[in-house]
């Protein structure tokens, strides 16, 4: 009796501490969007009769006073999984902007809001996908059994409708891996989403980013965050079979591969149920080596082993304590310099309760 109260007290505190003390407003300066690398084809009967098509598309927040770093966040399942938590809370995106800083979210080319291919595609139903989108989010190891902790709703009907039918049209090639870090690499050189830009990536979004890196000739991208990447990038010097398929291994010329050593820094961070002999783990401490090898600054996070925070699905930036998530995010542009505001003043009282 006397417990269960107190825990009740607890709740009930924490809730009118949240709402005694407002977050810090989003003021932004400017928002917009625009498309990106691509080409224009053309009939080949009449060469006045063109398509453009298959460029990126890129969506904006600037916030009023803002920080250097860019953050261009790059999904898997969709760009949605950057906007919301699981149950509808607060999102990576706000949560950022909050933190003044840059926010970008890409659509890279056939995906999303760059869907106009210069291609035929086909979008397939895959009538079972909603089951194995549960074992492969990390929610549970079958359909509806949850993994103990998990950090997502699991009463919650609605939340796992959202984030199922959260999806784009998924391409797991490896042309298309190439296709969108060409986009990609020409909107990082373009200095149009900003000098520093850290990649946030989940899942396939990591490969896809570490590719792009390769293939930038500028040095606008200054760091890598992934988030359970799967696929990874390896250079032309080790004895490694590139994958055909849309999860790698990619391997490109070790000159290419050095553009990874010269990012301020790389973070592969993992979630829960991931043995350290599974494929995509070794894979990421194998780069993250060879990385370092060549003077890079890469590190294997796994949040619950080296971190403390359990539960973690497959998209933790989304779980139900992803403040906690982003709390080690916002660690990892501190300590790794990437924090500076435009104006070069202090970051002053934030007042947004964050620990
Ligand atoms: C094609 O475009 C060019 C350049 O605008 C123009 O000079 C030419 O007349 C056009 N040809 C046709 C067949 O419309
Ligand atoms: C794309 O599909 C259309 C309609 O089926 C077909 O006419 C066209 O030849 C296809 N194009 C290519 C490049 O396969
Ligand atoms: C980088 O330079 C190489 C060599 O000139 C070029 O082939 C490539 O297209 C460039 N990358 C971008 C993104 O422009
Ligand atoms: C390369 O790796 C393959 C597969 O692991 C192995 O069979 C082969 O002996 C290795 N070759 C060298 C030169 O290390
Ligand atoms: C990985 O390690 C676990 C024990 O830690 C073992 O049960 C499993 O068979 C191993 N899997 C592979 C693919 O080696």
């Amino acid at each position: 009796m006397l417990v269960s109260s107190l825990l009740f007290f607890l709740a009930g505190s924490a809730i009118a501490e949240e709402q005694a003390r407002p977050r810090k407003p989003i003021i932004l300066e400017k928002s917009g969007g625009f498309q990106i690398g691509g080409k224009i084809i053309r009939n080949s009967f009449r060469p006045n009769s063109t398509l453009s098509c298959d460029h990126g598309y890129m969506e904006y927040f600037i916030p009023w006073r803002p920080r250097t770093t860019s953050l261009v966040m790059w999904h898997s399942s969709s760009s949605q999984v950057w906007q919301n938590r699981w149950d509808g809370g607060e999102g990576y995106k706000d949560m950022f902007l909050r933190r003044d800083y840059p926010v970008y979210l890409w659509d890279g080319p056939r995906v999303g809001r760059a869907n106009w291919a210069c291609e035929n595609t086909t979008y397939t139903p895959a009538i079972g996908i909603d089951q194995s989108n549960f074992v492969a989010w990390m929610l549970g190891p079958r359909f509806k059994q949850w993994w103990p902790g998990v950090q997502f709703p699991t009463q919650n009907e609605a939340a796992w409708q959202q984030a199922t039918s959260a999806r784009y049209v998924e391409y797991d090639t490896k042309a298309n891996v190439e296709l969108q870090s060409d986009a990609a690499a020409i909107a990082a050189d373009s200095g149009r989403i900003g000098s520093d830009i850290v990649y946030l990536t989940n899942s396939a979004g990591g490969l896809r980013a570490m590719m792009t890196t390769t293939k930038a000739n500028g040095t606008n991208i200054k760091g890598i965050v992934t988030y359970e990447s799967i696929g990874y990038v390896f250079p032309d010097n080790i004895n490694m079979t590139a994958g055909t398929g849309g999860f790698g291994p990619l391997v490109v010329p070790l000159e290419r591969f050095k553009k990874l050593a010269k990012l301020q820094a790389i973070q592969f961070v993992w979630g829960d149920h991931r043995a350290e002999n599974s494929t995509y783990v070794k894979q990421s401490r194998l780069a993250a080596k060879l990385i370092n090898e060549c003077g890079g600054n890469a590190k294997v996070v796994k949040l619950a082993e080296d971190r403390g925070l359990r539960g973690s699905t497959h998209i933790p930036f989304a779980d139900l304590d992803n403040r906690e998530v982003a709390g080690l995010l916002n660690e990892f542009l501190e300590e790794n310099g990437l924090d500076g505001y435009v104006d070069g003043e202090e970051d002053g009282d934030d007042g947004d309760g964050w620990e």
